[in-house]
């Protein structure tokens, strides 16, 4: 499907970790789409986060679609846990286990949609089998594992090559970028093709009056 028009969802990662409720409702109410959290294992990636209990625990704070980015392994014992938690979108990286099909129709067995995540060095290769397969690709504009870090510019010709391949299918395919992500940077993130933004810093900074005009600033 062609693109469409951009939703923002807030990383709570750079949300303040002791509200996290009260973090989630102001995100809410500022106006995001999605609320993005990020789960970390402490060897996938090197940072440890919230299992399903928080994301359980945050679900009755928003009405909104809960977008979990795995970043563990492996990924297939725990992805009940996080749709019994109220998970809506389950992404993944092909490096956390060496059956990816069989990881994205296990998402889709239980009714949610299933994305695919590409880390900065990881090749477009990696998600062509499978993309017909997909409801999002989400491309990773940073090294996972920490927020607040820069936008690398390569990773903008992937986005130009994920919308083609996106488009030439014709199927619903959302295309998520993650990390790096400010009001400049996203402007060129939308022009490549994406269409879903997950902004951590850029959101939370400057304190919960600020969060709607931060928002807004990303949409352009
Ligand atoms: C990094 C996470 C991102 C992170 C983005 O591993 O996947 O979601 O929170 O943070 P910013 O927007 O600050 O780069
Ligand atoms: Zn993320």
């Amino acid at each position: 499907m062609p693109q469409q028009p951009v939703r923002i969802a807030p990383s709570i990662l750079s949300a303040d970790f002791a509200a996290l409720g009260p973090e989630v409702e102001a995100v809410t109410r500022a106006g995001a789409d999605w609320i993005h959290v990020d789960v970390m294992d402490g060897h996938f990636v090197p940072n440890l986060t919230v299992g399903p209990m928080v994301v359980k625990a945050l679900r009755k704070h928003s009405t909104l679609p809960f977008d979990i980015h795995l970043m563990i392994t492996p990924v297939d014992p725990l992805v009940p846990a996080y749709v019994d938690a109220g998970a809506d979108v389950i992404s993944f990286h092909p490096e956390a286990g060496p059956h990816v099909h069989r990881t994205i129709q296990l998402i889709k067995s239980f009714g949610k949609k299933a994305g695919l995540v590409l880390n900065p060095a990881t090749p477009l290769a990696m998600v062509e089998p499978v993309l017909g397969d997909l409801d999002l690709v989400l491309v990773m504009s940073v090294n996972p594992g920490f927020g607040g870090q820069a936008f690398i510019d390569s990773q903008l010709a992937k986005i130009a090559s994920l919308r083609k391949a996106i488009d030439a299918l014709g199927k619903s395919i959302a295309l998520e970028v993650d990390g790096g992500v400010n009001s400049e940077t996203a402007r060129r993130c939308v022009k490549a093709g994406a269409d879903v933004l997950v902004a951590g810093t850029a959101v939370f900074q400057g304190g919960a009056n600020k969060y709607a005009a931060n928002i807004k600033a990303l949409r352009g």
